[in-house]
């Protein structure tokens, strides 16, 4: 539009005096030139938005890691890029984020690996096996490792890119009556998160598991939708399922990471230059978040207890074994879930039970 008036305006000075129509031709030319430029120039300068959207609170080890990342992706691309960090559900509960990154509503996530499936990578899904890992050295051994990476390239022919995982210690679980022997869980209805891998190893106990959006918990535990769930120190504190949960037990029975994933269209579009200083950013925003999350997890603990508002149960090496025997057939069932390669791997990974 700018061009064609500056150009109209030019025709229009001739027959003017010369030096006139210079002026004017050479104003059009400017204003042409200001007109076209402007939305460019302006474009230019507006930061690049990265939403990131997540279903925990802020003070959660998540919570966390994502405040560091944005604290870090604007340091060092200068203000370039702007994250708009969205906790607690507040824009999209489990499974509508999933589709929000899918269709490019938002750019960054950091779900649990339970939740997957959605994405078409049931594979995640293998990481839920109970008892899997002795202990968190062992898990970051293994998320570091090729598990890890298979993993992560199972995602790209879905156009999503997996940047990082982001540990949040061992699951606990509860109800309102002490979970001790296998024989506890039977009748009962547990909140699951997704996997089909904890819908099985709640079965092999005789309980009744149903996915529920995490956002949702709360109220179906108070309401009694279900009896029971499974979660993190970090999760039962700042969601508050302690005050609606009698009792607590904690034998370490399977792990919650979570994998921070973008969109590949939005991640490979990114200047060259701006997508290295935002790898920098995650890759320290990974190293604090995993090095706090245990440590986040304790301090959860400790003000559960003394809240008086439930018991927590640690299970003792017997009692945990003998919930090990009742999930054991896990792992033979989730052949035909997760598929046996990424069993394999995990088998090499770690002194595994795979097989
Ligand atoms: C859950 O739904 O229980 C967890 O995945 C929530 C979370 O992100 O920690």
């Amino acid at each position: 539009m700018s061009t064609a008036r500056a150009a109209d305006r030019g025709r229009r000075a001739v027959g003017l005096g010369a030096r006139a129509s210079l002026r004017v031709l050479l104003a059009g030319a400017v204003t042409g030139v200001l007109l076209l430029g402007l939305p460019f120039a302006a474009k230019a300068q507006q930061p690049i938005g990265i939403k990131f959207s997540h279903v925990t609170t802020s003070d959660t080890p998540k919570g966390k890691g994502a405040e560091k990342f944005k604290e870090l992706a604007e340091k060092y691309t200068g203000g370039k890029v702007k994250v708009e960090v969205y906790a607690n559900s507040q824009l999209y509960k489990d499974k509508e984020e999933i589709e929000a990154l899918q269709l490019g509503a938002v750019q960054m996530l950091a779900p649990s690996t339970a939740k997957f499936a959605p994405l078409g990578a049931k594979e995640f899904e293998a990481l839920d096996l109970p008892f899997l890992f002795a202990d968190e050295e062992e898990y970051a051994q293994v998320t570091k490792g090729p598990v890890g990476k298979w993993l992560f390239q199972k995602l790209e022919a879905k156009g999503i890119s997996g940047l990082a995982f982001w540990d949040n210690g061992f699951h606990m679980v509860s109800a309102n009556r002490p979970l001790i022997t296998p024989a506890d869980f039977q009748g009962l209805k547990f909140r699951i998160s997704g996997s089909k891998v904890a819908d099985q190893y709640f079965r092999l106990l005789g309980g009744l598991p149903q996915i529920l959006a995490f956002s949702e918990v709360y109220q179906a535990l108070q309401t009694g939708v279900v009896d029971g769930c499974e979660n993190t120190p970090s999760n039962y504190l700042t969601q508050k399922f302690y005050e609606v949960q009698r009792h607590i037990s904690a034998a370490d029975h399977a792990h919650l990471q979570y994998a921070v994933i973008v969109n590949t269209k939005f991640w490979n579009g990114l200047p060259a230059e701006i997508r290295g200083q935002l790898d920098k950013a995650m890759n320290e925003a990974t190293d604090y978040t995993n090095s706090i999350a245990s440590k986040e997890n304790e301090d959860s603990i400790a003000q559960i207890e003394a809240s008086g508002k439930t018991t927590i149960h640690v299970l003792t090496q017997p009692q945990r074994q003998a919930w090990k025997t009742a999930m054991m057939p896990t792992y033979e069932w989730a052949k035909g879930r997760v598929g046996r390669e990424v069993l394999e791997l995990l088998s090499k990974a770690i002194d595994s039970r795979t097989h």
